[in-house]
């Protein structure tokens, strides 16, 4: 039998929204709550049973809501907190909990408690940020490059000193080592509880507790210095989260995950561990970064397909490490992601369909709680972009900035070619529902376009065709619902040196269950053989060919030895 502590968070299945791209209802371009509620009935079929909401706070969205001016307010694009009321109400009624991002940081340099910080070294907010003296000749403290290209430090005239912001100018870095910081932190998660959310995603919480002597380092080709060693899991991290979980976490049931840039699985032991102490668990990115650009000046600007068996070695360590110490995430796409298909899959006609199905019963059957970002259940792809003016994210376009227009690192096609395969608004193109114009996600101009393979993928189409990639996610997470194994069973890779197969079997008392996925569009020979006494529980194909896995062929099968 398992020994793990059961908890409703383990066991659910989390649907990501980045509301801005999701649904409009008033015709303003622009997805809103209104939108969301309209289609819970969608979400409620899909099975899903918890809604990570991407950040819908009062935001000048210089960052699309992660800078945050008011956090006890809803962005006034998205509706009112009367309209949030009716989501949270609405989505309960159907069982479907709501989960909040947590942005806390950074705010946005339009935030009252940054625009009291900036008017005089004196200020009772001043020690809300972080503000530092200029060198002897008058520059930065230090050479940190910022999450978003260029200086992470910014000055400001007034009063003749710097502010960190590890992402852009618009989102200054909060001062977690102040105590009256915390205590605003807690206040407004409060805030949000008693209103009746039930849990947390916390954006890039590992980076609230800085390396106090700001370390500078070797500069890089681009005259930056690493930052992310110095601020990633800090000194005081753990400290400030078991106090958060003491003063906020602990008096309510939440589902709580720390988005957790720079993660290693050590630390996510210490973040996400079993005696509940911090947070629920963490999202880690050792498989989505793996990829990167070995040049550190050119980062995350890849093209380079990731190989099976990177990924696969890296799940499955997670998998086995985390094992009754931690519990874990799984997911494949975010919002800050390339759509899985295109990445890991293939987008071609011939084989979206069967990869993105395969891809899913991959992570899926997995250990951990799984995430699926809105779009990702019907399979939508990256899109393409014919030049930097199809870009409206701020990373892509500050890459653009410093890599092609300022220091001529890159060529401006190259990167290009790069924000095709890796950039974020991949993920943001507008949610496909059906066929008409704008694929039914607005009836006015939508504020990025749409993919212009709506016509083929939406969810219409999705809904009537019983072969479709949302109905195997559906049959995914039913699977999820009605088997204690999908949930808790020990995780055992299978085939590890395999260059085509991702196989691995899961085991709860008397139970075992195998999956075996070719994550190629060959034929390859297979050596995990089921004979008839195994069920099987889901596949993308209907017939099988005992010794092979079809393209992309992917199998579930069980069976209980008791
Ligand atoms: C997280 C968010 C990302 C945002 C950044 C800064 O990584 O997921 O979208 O840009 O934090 O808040
Ligand atoms: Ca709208």
């Amino acid at each position: 039998m398992s020994y793990e502590k059961h908890a409703w968070w383990k066991e659910a299945v989390i649907y990501q929204i980045y509301p801005r791209s999701f649904a409009d209802s008033n015709g303003d371009g622009i997805g809103d709550l209104n939108g969301i509620t309209a289609h819970l009935d969608y979400l409620a079929k899909l099975g899903i049973d918890v809604i990570w909401l991407s950040p819908i706070y009062q935001s000048p969205n210089d960052d699309n809501g992660y800078d945050i001016s008011d956090y006890r307010s809803i962005m006034a694009e998205f509706g009112t907190m009367e309209d949030f009321d009716r989501l949270l109400a609405e989505a309960h009624r159907r069982h479907i909990r709501i989960v909040m991002d947590l942005v806390v940081n950074h705010t946005s340099d339009e935030h009252p408690w940054f625009i009291e910080s900036r008017k005089s070294k004196d200020n009772p907010y001043r020690d809300y940020y972080i503000w530092k003296e200029p060198t002897e000749t008058g520059a930065a403290p230090n050479h940190w490059e910022s999450c978003f290209s260029g200086s992470a430090w910014q000055y400001d005239a007034l009063t003749g000193q710097y502010y960190l912001h590890c992402f852009s100018r618009k989102q200054p870095d909060l001062n977690w080592e102040n105590p009256k910081v915390r205590e605003e932190v807690f206040d407004l998660m409060d805030f949000w509880c008693r209103k009746g959310i039930d849990g947390f995603r916390m954006d890039v919480i590992s980076m609230i507790s800085k390396d106090q002597s700001f370390p500078d380092g070797p500069l890089n080709a681009d005259g930056y210095s690493d930052m992310f060693s110095h601020v990633c899991n800090g000194p005081r991290v753990h400290e400030y989260l078991q106090e958060m979980n003491r003063r906020v976490l602990s008096n309510y049931d939440l589902l709580t995950v720390g988005e957790a840039a720079g993660v290693t699985v050590e630390e996510a032991k210490k973040y996400a561990n079993s005696e509940g102490t911090e947070l629920g668990m963490v999202f880690h990115f050792e498989h989505t970064d793996g990829a990167a650009n070995s040049e550190p000046v050119l980062g995350k600007w890849t093209c380079t397909p990731p190989k099976l068996s990177y990924v696969r070695k890296i799940l499955n360590k997670w998998q086995l490490e985390l094992e009754g110490k931690a519990w874990g995430s799984l997911y494949w796409d975010n919002h800050d992601q390339p759509r899985v298909v295109s990445r890991f899959g293939n987008d071609s006609p011939k084989w979206r369909v069967k990869s993105a199905k395969m891809l899913a019963t991959v992570l899926h059957m997995q250990k951990g709680t799984p995430y699926i970002y809105q779009g990702e259940e019907i399979g939508m792809t990256n899109r393409h972009f014919s030049s930097i003016d199809d870009c409206v994210d701020i990373e892509e376009k500050n890459a653009w900035q410093q890599l092609v227009v300022e220091q001529k690192l890159i060529a401006g096609e190259t990167l290009l070619k790069c924000f095709d395969c890796v950039g974020r608004d991949n993920a943001r193109t507008p949610m496909q529902w059906d066929d008409t114009a704008n694929a039914g996600f607005t009836d006015g101009e939508p504020w990025l376009a749409v993919n212009p393979n709506y016509p083929a993928i939406n969810v219409k189409a999705a809904l009537a065709d019983k072969q479709s990639v949302f109905y195997y996610y559906q049959r995914l997470i039913e699977l999820r619902h009605t088997l204690p194994i999908v949930v808790y069973g020990r995780f055992e890779p299978l085939l590890e040196d395999s260059e085509e197969i991702y196989a691995y079997r899961r085991i709860l008392g008397e139970q075992v269950l195998i999956v075996e996925a070719n994550w190629t569009g060959r034929e390859v020979a297979c050596p995990l053989f089921a004979d008839n006494s195994w069920e099987e529980l889901i596949s993308n194909y209907e017939v099988h060919k005992a010794g092979f896995l079809q393209p992309y062929e992917a199998r579930v099968v069980w069976k209980s030895r008791g």
